[in-house]
């Protein structure tokens, strides 16, 4: 069991994994990426995943098609060889290597880069006490659907969270209304059911998020796709957020306002039980 890097075709050690400097990833993120996770030698919803790339690939005008390319194969035969009982899939597709031209060329091979490390594990505290996020203006770009590796924007949100004592940071629009964490969706607790942003450009469709409707829809609890502001976040009964990364983590501090009694609420526990149990492996 070591980590594990993939670059066009060749497994190696990630301190050997190079790309170019001419490589369109590096020098305008013209690329797109998944966060995978694997439990045992099975890659969660990865049809999903695979799908939501390609939905991204079809965005940026990037056809994988003629270049023969199987990223299922990939992404299986990676998890094999890395060998962990929860492994994180990293996979990267840009559009390939050109001296730089804000134009690109057609018929670039793309350049495909993925890790296998395993997955993090949130500290047993941590998730027991739950996390404090502040809300942060949207500066991001607007097809934020699309899985784009041009974070900056999220890294700079969430290195001032933890800057300013918090755990994360949440995008807001300019009309007040919440959007997403840096690298996850949000969710409130409300009247006993589940507000989250609606499924628009400006928010990734997660694929836990969709996940744990699925799993709330299966627990009869009320859903709302909707609005939900600032103030409705602070006043929320509950409040989490969700990614392959985390899985469901329990926010009790908004802003300055803590959530319910502070610790994580048993909505969000009833649910993360539902989570786990339909995991693969799980009995
Ligand atoms: N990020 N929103 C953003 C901006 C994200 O980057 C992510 C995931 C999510 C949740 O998506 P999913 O449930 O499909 O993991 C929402 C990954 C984990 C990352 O960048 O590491």
């Amino acid at each position: 069991m070591s980590e594990l890097a993939y670059v066009n075709g060749t497994f190696c050690d990630p301190a050997d994994a190079t790309v170019s400097i001419n490589d369109r990833g590096f020098q305008y993120a013209d690329s797109v990426y998944e966060v995978i996770v694997a439990i045992g030698s099975e890659p969660f919803r990865m049809t999903e995943h695979l799908e939501r790339m390609r939905r991204g690939l079809e965005a940026i005008g990037l056809d994988l098609e003629p270049h023969g390319i199987d990223l299922e194969r990939i992404i299986r035969e990676g998890i094999e060889r890395a060998g962990f009982d929860r492994t994180m899939v990293y996979l990267q597709v840009t559009r390939g290597v050109q001296p730089r031209a804000h134009v690109y060329q057609d018929g670039l091979v793309p350049t495909i880069v993925a890790t296998f490390r395993p997955k993090p594990v949130v500290d047993a505290g941590v998730r027991a006490r739950g996390v404090s996020i502040m809300t942060i203006d949207d500066t991001r770009r607007t097809e934020c659907k699309i899985k784009a590796t041009s974070l900056l924007p999220n890294v700079l949100a969430v290195s001032q969270a933890r800057r300013d004592g918090y755990h994360d940071a949440v995008f807001v629009s300019p009309s007040g209304e919440v959007r997403e964490a840096s690298s996850s969706n949000v969710f409130a607790v409300r009247g006993g059911g589940l507000v989250t942003p609606v499924r628009d450009a400006s928010i990734l469709h997660g694929i836990t998020r969709q996940y744990i409707l699925e799993c709330a829809e299966r627990m009869d609890l009320p859903l709302i796709e909707g609005t939900l502001t600032v103030p409705d976040l602070e006043s929320a009964d509950e409040v989490f957020l969700s990614s392959s990364v985390i899985d469901i983590l329990a926010v009790t501090k908004v802003n300055d306002k803590t959530i319910g009694t502070g610790k994580p609420g048993p909505l969000t526990a009833r649910l993360y039980k539902t989570f786990l149990k339909g995991l693969p492996g799980s009995a």
